[in-house]
């Protein structure tokens, strides 16, 4: 059997890729939807999301943000390969509209990684995907974050392929069921019955690991499936016509100066 992806740890910095609903930026708490001060467009976009706060710092000098390239014969499949991501099924969760990102808040779910046991807060999507995987890029990307009870993150991101058969992983089509609904930024619906069974199964068998977003923390335990899921082209469309564009630039190999600071060097 060909081995056509595989799951790779990263510890990675940065802005953990939209870290929602964890303590780093939590959620409001009499249930409105909260709207990014950040966003993906002009002067609101990633080049200047160090400037909103001054605990952006690392959006400027980390030398481990995310997304990255990931080089596929660099990855230490086995380090990642002993993660166990569990989410209960569930019904009805809520699926929000943030204005930067798409959503969906869900807390029944685990991760166990290295020795530590995570929460999960939510996962949510970029169009397109923000990690390339040997300089290719997705259309989709879908991120679940965690965070422990020591209020340290892990995401764990898989990438879509769009598929040629009309098929989608049929977790996602119940995501994505009422997603028309929620067209704009503030406002809410509620997903169709989830069942995370098969995404499971197919991380079992494929990941990498590795970080973004305001504040662009760094220490967050990233893991990368680097084989797509199958997405449909029109649960592709619908996404996109409500999330247009959501990805951060990628950033310097993990270790590398920031790219905003050899960029600010070139000048002088
Ligand atoms: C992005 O943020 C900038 C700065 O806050 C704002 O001027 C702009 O209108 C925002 N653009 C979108 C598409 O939200
Ligand atoms: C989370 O799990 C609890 C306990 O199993 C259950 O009662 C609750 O309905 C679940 N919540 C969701 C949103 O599935
Ligand atoms: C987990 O804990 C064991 C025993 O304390 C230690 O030897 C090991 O290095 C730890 N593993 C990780 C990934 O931190």
């Amino acid at each position: 059997m060909k081995v056509t992806a595989a799951i790779l740890p990263l510890i990675a910095s940065a802005t953990a890729s939209r870290l929602h609903g964890t303590s780093l930026l939590p959620r409001s708490a009499d249930g409105t939807v909260d709207v990014n001060s950040f966003n993906y467009t002009n002067t609101g976009g990633p080049l200047t999301w160090y400037g909103l706060s001054k605990t952006n710092s690392a959006c400027s000098e980390g030398k481990h943000q995310s997304p990255i390239d990931i080089v596929t014969e660099d990855i230490d499949y086995a380090a990642a390969s002993s993660i166990r991501f569990n989410v209960p099924s569930t019904d009805n969760a809520k699926f929000e509209n943030l204005g930067s990102g798409l959503e969906v808040v869900l807390t029944n779910g685990t991760l166990v990684a290295g020795n530590s046991s995570y929460k999960l807060a939510q996962f949510h999507f970029h169009t397109p995907s923000e990690h390339r995987i040997n300089e290719e890029y997705y259309p989709m990307e879908v991120h679940f974050v965690f965070e422990n009870s020591n209020n340290a993150i892990a995401v764990v991101g898989f990438v879509f392929e769009l598929s040629q058969f009309g098929y989608s992983t049929p977790l996602f089509d119940s995501v994505f069921a009422h997603i028309d609904d929620i067209a704009t930024p503030g406002t809410y619906t509620k997903t169709s019955h989830l069942d995370f069974t098969a995404l499971t199964a197919h991380l079992k068998s494929h990941v990498h690991g590795l970080p973004h977003h305001p504040p662009c923390s760094e220490d967050v335990a990233w893991f990368l499936s680097t084989e797509p899921l199958p997405l449909n082209v029109q649960s592709y469309n619908a996404v996109k016509h409500v999330l247009k564009f959501n990805a951060r630039y990628t950033q310097n190999a993990l270790g590398q100066d920031n790219l905003l600071e050899v960029a600010a060097s070139e000048l002088n």
